[in-house]
């Protein structure tokens, strides 16, 4: 008999819906998108965020459900982010499943917004054989984490300071692309040089693998600075190729050192940087050079969905692992540390 779950997400700024069977077929995944709301603020505003939730959740679930050709009664569990994220958009989701339990009577599987987006690659083939290690890289995160199994994470480094997707986020904004930045930097850079511009690379100490981008950014804000009292004509391409090389060298070198460190063969790619088509060319070469395996979801499994969602609650499913009906929403939930 297989087994049939709802999951929802709403942690940012996409309200997202997915059916899953069997944890690995995706029989549906409804995005909603609030780019185009918090577009001309340059940014997400949280407040915004849930009212567009609060407008749009009731809709995105049928959609789910009619596009899986599932009903209500059918479900055998229902799943929800609730952390990490912004707190009144995490509520609105964690309010739409909580009553979907309580009103059907099935279990609630609460889930880690990074543990969706690490298994998403478990929604891919081939699949991987554990340890692995994972780069986790969105708007809010930049990790490296081991994962020795499901559910079995040690967080090996992180950033100190912005996350690669802020910092991508960031960069778009000073160069007037707009918001999201991450894909308009990608897309710009690829007309650009890599070489024109030197741009620092934070290491850090040592064989530390935490990451620090908060330089990187401001390099390229002084260069923009300095360009225009001097009224140098700015050449955007070349400004978003050198960006998005310097941030790709640490991703990539850290990755791999990580590996090594570790001992192995399988690396993961995470989250909405994990999109990025030079950090996938790039990983993916770095990764051949040591026989090491790699494994990305598909771009829109990488930027925030449900199907992520119900693909981690699947594994939590089979672990018997169920949250209350007193689930709250945990605005800076860490990676393995359930709070309920
Ligand atoms: O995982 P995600 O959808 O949401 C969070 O959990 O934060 O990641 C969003 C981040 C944004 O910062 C966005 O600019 C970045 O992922 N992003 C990219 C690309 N696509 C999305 N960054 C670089 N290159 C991309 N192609
Ligand atoms: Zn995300």
């Amino acid at each position: 008999m297989s087994l049939i779950i709802l999951s929802v997400e709403t942690s940012c700024d996409e309200t997202s819906a997915a059916v899953l069977v069997d944890g690995t077929i995706v029989k549906s995944n409804i995005i909603s998108s609030q780019v185009d709301v918090h577009r001309k603020f340059g940014g997400v505003v949280p407040e915004v965020a849930s009212r567009k939730h609060l407008e749009l959740i009731n809709h995105v679930i049928r959609e789910a459900l009619d596009e899986a050709g599932i009903d209500f009664d059918e479900l055998d569990a229902v799943a929800v982010t609730y952390g990490p994220g912004l707190v009144g958009a995490l509520l609105v989701g964690v309010a739409a499943a909580k009553a979907i339990a309580f009103g059907l009577d099935i279990p609630l599987i609460g889930v880690n917004h990074l543990e969706g987006h690490v298994s998403a690659n478990f929604l891919v083939e081939p699949k991987p054989n554990f340890p692995v290690i994972c780069l986790v890289v969105s708007g809010g995160h930049t990790d490296l984490v081991l994962i020795s199994g499901f559910g079995q994470y040690d967080l090996l480094g992180a950033t100190r300071d912005d996350a690669a997707g802020e910092a991508f986020d960031k960069v778009a904004r000073v160069l007037g692309l707009g918001y999201p930045g991450g894909p308009l930097i990608d897309k710009l850079a690829a007309s650009g040089d890599d070489t024109a511009i030197p741009l620092p690379r934070a290491y850090l100490a040592g064989d530390s693998l935490d990451f620090s981008f908060s330089g990187l950014k401001t390099a390229v804000i002084n260069h923009l600075h300095r360009a225009s009292q001097k009224g140098f004509h700015v050449n955007k391409a070349n400004v978003a190729a050198s960006f998005r090389r310097a941030a790709v060298d640490v991703l990539v070198d850290k990755t791999l050192l990580a590996a090594r460190q570790h001992n192995t063969g399988t690396i993961m790619l995470a989250g909405g940087v994990a999109a990025n088509q030079l950090l996938r060319e790039e990983m993916t070469r770095r990764a051949h050079q040591e026989a090491r395996r790699l494994i990305y979801p598909p771009p829109v499994l990488c930027t925030d969905n449900a199907a992520m969602i119900g693909c981690a609650a699947y594994y939590k499913y089979l672990r018997g692992d169920f949250a209350p009906l007193t689930l709250n929403a945990v605005p800076n939930l860490p990676l393995g540390q359930d709070r309920y």
